[in-house]
C-alpha cells in the first residue's frame, strides 16, 4: 500500500466475498484513493484468468488467501476435505495467479 502512496501505483484488493474487499479501502493509511476492489475465489482457475484478463499489466501480486477453517483439530479428527481446501488456497492458488 505504500507503494500506492509513493510511487504512484494502482491498487487492486481481491477477496472470496464481496464484502471485505469493499471494505477494505477504507481502512488504509491515506484513505481510499484510487484503489478498486474485486471478487475472486482463488481456487478457480476461471475466475483467476478473468481478473488478470480484465486488469492487463500487473507488477506485483501479493496473495495472503488461506482457508484453514477445521486446520487446528486433533488428528485422530482429520478431514481430507479440509486439508484440500487449505493446499488449494496456499499452494495452488498462489501457482494459478502466477
Ligand atoms: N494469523 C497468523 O497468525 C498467521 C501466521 C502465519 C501465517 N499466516 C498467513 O497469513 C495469511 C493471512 O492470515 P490471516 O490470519 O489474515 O487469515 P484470515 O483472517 O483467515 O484471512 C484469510 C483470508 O483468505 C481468504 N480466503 C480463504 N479462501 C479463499 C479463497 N478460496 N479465495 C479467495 N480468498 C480466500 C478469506 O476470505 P473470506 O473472508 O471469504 O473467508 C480471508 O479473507 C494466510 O495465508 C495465513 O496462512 C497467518
Amino acid at each position: 500500500m505504500e507503494l500506492r502512496q509513493h510511487a504512484g501505483a494502482e491498487v487492486v484488493i481481491a477477496g472470496r466475498s464481496a464484502d471485505r474487499p469493499a471494505a477494505a479501502p477504507a481502512t488504509l493509511t491515506g484513505g481510499p484513493g484510487a484503489v478498486r476492489t474485486r471478487q475472486v475465489d482463488i481456487t478457480r482457475e476461471a475466475e483467476i484468468e478473468k481478473l488478470f484478463g480484465d486488469l492487463g499489466r500487473v507488477d506485483h501480486a501479493v496473495v495472503t488467501a488461506a482457508d484453514v477453517r477445521g486446520m487446528y483439530s486433533p488428528i485422530r479428527s482429520f478431514d481430507p476435505a479440509v486439508t484440500r481446501s487449505l493446499v488449494d488456497t496456499k499452494l495452488f492458488g498462489p501457482a494459478l495467479v502466477a
